[in-house]
């Protein structure tokens, strides 16, 4: 029988081929041609489709078998080893930088690393950068960080200083999420060998952990409302939580709250320990 093929023209057949080159078929897979206008239009029923043959022996000139897919690398996995060689927060600083194992990454501007003094006595960790914070490189530094500026000035501590009173400042996530959502939980357990490392090198006295996000990565368990207020420990320091800024401008009724918080804090820097 005669197929649609046969009856077309030589310049009609070559402009198919150059087509299908076009379109990325560089390679014949089989060794007969096919001719799919002739193949019956009802849909073949997978069970009538052949498995694919089981490997053999190669045959001479054949290719060899394709690798199996790559698995996806474990993110947690691949952070120990950006960390491996990292000495001090300038190592740190850049390890994170080249990090390729978050996908946060990909959508932000900048990777909001710290501000501050390091080696100050206390160590303020937050959630992630917002707009303002990838947009300039540095944590706290829109409305919520005005606010946590002023909170830490009430009590002496500031990230200008460089004594005693000076203060740290970073996020469990150095990347923006997209339209400032959360940071999931695979996404933290990706950073925490990078938060762990950062608080070994900036080796503070407390860390104050800053909403729940932080309090969910560090102490394992959300819920400021009920942690904050009392002492807790975590990577061998004590560690206070406290409300977020960003959730006391939203609710100005617990700043109250918040002072007695930095309260806590003033006394224990004093050696008073409460
Ligand atoms: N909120 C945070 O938790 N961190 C920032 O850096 C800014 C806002």
């Amino acid at each position: 029988m005669e197929s649609r093929l046969d009856q077309m023209d030589f310049d009609t057949l070559t402009a198919l081929l150059a087509w299908q080159v076009e379109l990325g078929a560089d390679e014949p897979i089989g060794d007969l041609p096919v001719d799919r206008y002739e193949l019956p239009d009802a849909a073949v029923p997978m069970a009538a489709v052949a498995p694919p043959p089981k490997p053999g022996p190669a045959k001479a000139g054949a290719r060899p078998p394709l690798p199996p897919p790559m698995e996806k690398a474990d993110p947690v996995a691949l952070a120990h080893t950006a960390l491996s060689g990292v000495r001090d927060l300038a190592g740190l600083r850049a390890a994170m930088a080249g990090f390729e194992g978050c996908e946060l990454k990909r959508g932000a501007r900048n990777t909001v690393f710290a501000d501050g003094l390091a080696g100050a006595r206390v160590m303020v960790i937050g959630e992630a950068p917002g707009r303002e914070e990838d947009s300039v490189g540095k944590p706290f530094v829109g409305r919520a960080g005005q606010l946590l500026d002023r909170m830490f000035a009430a009590i002496g501590l500031g990230r200008e200083n460089t004594g005693a009173d000076g203060l740290y400042i970073t996020n469990i996530m150095p990347w923006r999420p997209p339209e400032n959502r959360d940071p999931n939980p695979e996404e933290i357990a990706t950073m925490m060998p990078f938060v762990q490392r950062h608080v070994e090198l900036a080796a503070p006295e407390v860390l104050v952990l800053m909403g729940n996000i932080s309090c969910y990565a560090l102490l394992g368990r959300k819920g400021v409302t009920r942690l904050r207020g009392q002492w807790a420990e975590a990577l061998n320091l004590p560690v206070l939580p406290m409300f977020h800024p960003a959730y006391l401008l939203r609710n100005p009724g617990a700043k109250r709250d918040a002072w007695h918080d930095l309260l806590m804090l003033q006394a224990r820097l004093r050696g008073g320990g409460r």
